[in-house]
This record gives C-alpha cells, sequence and structure tokens, in this order.
C-alpha cells in the first residue's frame, strides 16, 4: 500500500484528480470506478475544472459506481445516480450511456446484481476504482461481517452507516435500510485503487485499515493484499498511523 499524507482536503482532492485525469490520458477508453459521499466531492470538482481548462477528455471513458440505495429511483436528490449528475456526468463529457449505477429500484435484485458484474467484465474491467471509507472501515456498502462478500449484492446497511448518512437525508428515519453494492471481489479486481479519507473522525478507521489484521470484520483491511493500492489522507486521517 501506497500512503500519501496531504497537507488538507483540497490537496487529497487535487492529487486523487491528478491520478484520475492521469488514467483517462494514458488510456482514453478508461474504465473508472466511482464512489459516493462526502469525501470525493472535491475531487469530482478537480476533474470539473480540468475538463473545462482542456487538460482531460472523457468522451471515451466508462463509469460503474459503487453502489445505489435500494428502494430509491434515480431522480430521487438523495440517490447515488443523482449525486454523480450533480458532482460530475452533468459537467463533463462523458457519455451518459456509458455511465453505470446500479439500479435502486430493481424488481429482480439478483438479475440486476449478476447483470451489474456481467457490464463490468464485458467493459474489460475496471483500471482505476476510486473509494471512501466508512468509520466502520466499510468500503462500496460492504459492512463489517463475519466474511467477505464476493460480488454485486443486496446489503443491509449497518446503524452506524445508517446515521452517518442521515445527514444527507430530511430525517433518519428516510435513509434506506438497504443498498445494492459491488462486493470485495469486485472492488479487488481493480487494476489500481484509490482510497480517501479527511478528517479526524476517520483517523481510526485509516489506522485499522492499514496496520490491523486482514479480517471480514473490518472489510478495508482486504487492501493490504491489493498490489496497487494509493491511499490518500489528509493529515487528520492520516493522524494516527505509525
Ligand atoms: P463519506 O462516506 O465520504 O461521506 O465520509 C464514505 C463511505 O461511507 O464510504
Amino acid at each position: 500500500m501506497e500512503v500519501v499524507i496531504a497537507k488538507d482536503y483540497k490537496d487529497m482532492s487535487r492529487r486523487a484528480a491528478i491520478l484520475i485525469a492521469g488514467q483517462v490520458m494514458g488510456r482514453q477508453q478508461s474504465v473508472l470506478g466511482f464512489a459516493t459521499g462526502s469525501t470525493p466531492v472535491g475531487t469530482y470538482s478537480e476533474l470539473v475544472a480540468m475538463y473545462r481548462e482542456g487538460i482531460v477528455d472523457f468522451s471515451g471513458v466508462s463509469s460503474f459506481n459503487l453502489d445505489e440505495y435500494y428502494g430509491i429511483g434515480p431522480d430521487n436528490p438523495c440517490s447515488y445516480r443523482r449525486y454523480m449528475a450533480e458532482n460530475l456526468f452533468d459537467h463533463i463529457n462523458i457519455l451518459a450511456l456509458n455511465t453505470h449505477v446500479p439500479n435502486g429500484l430493481a424488481a429482480d435484485i439478483e438479475a440486476e446484481c449478476r447483470g451489474y458484474e456481467e457490464k463490468i467484465r464485458l467493459a474489460g474491467g475496471i483500471d482505476l476504482q476510486l473509494l471512501g471509507i466508512g468509520n466502520n472501515g466499510h468500503i462500496g456498502f460492504n459492512e463489517p461481517a463475519d466474511f467477505f462478500p464476493a460480488w454485486t449484492h443486496l446489503v443491509d446497511l449497518a446503524e452506524d452507516t445508517i446515521s452517518a448518512n442521515a445527514r444527507f437525508f430530511a430525517s433518519p428515519a428516510e435513509v434506506p435500510r438497504s443498498a445494492i453494492s459491488m462486493g470485495i471481489r469486485s472492488i479487488m479486481a481493480a487494476r489500481r485503487i484509490v482510497l480517501l479519507a479527511n478528517g479526524a473522525g476517520k483517523a481510526k478507521a485509516i489506522k485499522n485499515m492499514v496496520e490491523g489484521p486482514i479480517t471480514p470484520s473490518n472489510p478495508a483491511s482486504i487492501l493490504q493484499i491489493h498490489p496497487k493500492v494509493t491511499i490518500i489522507v489528509d493529515r487528520e486521517a492520516g493522524a494516527h498511523l505509525a
């Protein structure tokens, strides 16, 4: 694992955007894995700025998002499809048909999950997967468990996650209780992984991920055995690292 301690949130975001832009410059048809949440918002605005400056062209890029809440549609303001439109897709030249987010309204969940994996496979696999990390060590919505879930699946969200995400909803009662998430194997199959974290609230999760035992009770710890991971944290999130 390569660990980079950035000066602050802006520096973390710029470094992440540079890695993503570099990936796209090296291969126009890159397949990017995107994450949602507060952490990557700055990275997406840096990418939008680079696009506007003519530095990076997304016309050949395909994307797959890690997850989507189950039971809410793409037009719901809290959906991850909407988040991606507002933070990135509507401001760059990626083709809408090349952007993929699990369908939170799928009637046949198993078919949706299988189909999602198949689309990733047909696209040639993910070149670079961007990740955040939950306070409880989740990546995507793979919550602490007694096994590592493999492929895209329906997840019951942990209470921790529901309370952490309640800030995006009118009330905690409105946070969906489940989500469709790429699994640990789907994430580990990416050729390169870039994980971001900022703020003191993430310091313990970062320390456990980098220095703790590899265990499904801390899903992010599996990244220790991925051959090409870059962790970019601000000083606060990196404060407990040895
Ligand atoms: P956050 O979420 O970026 O909103 O902190 C990260 C995550 O839960 O993976």
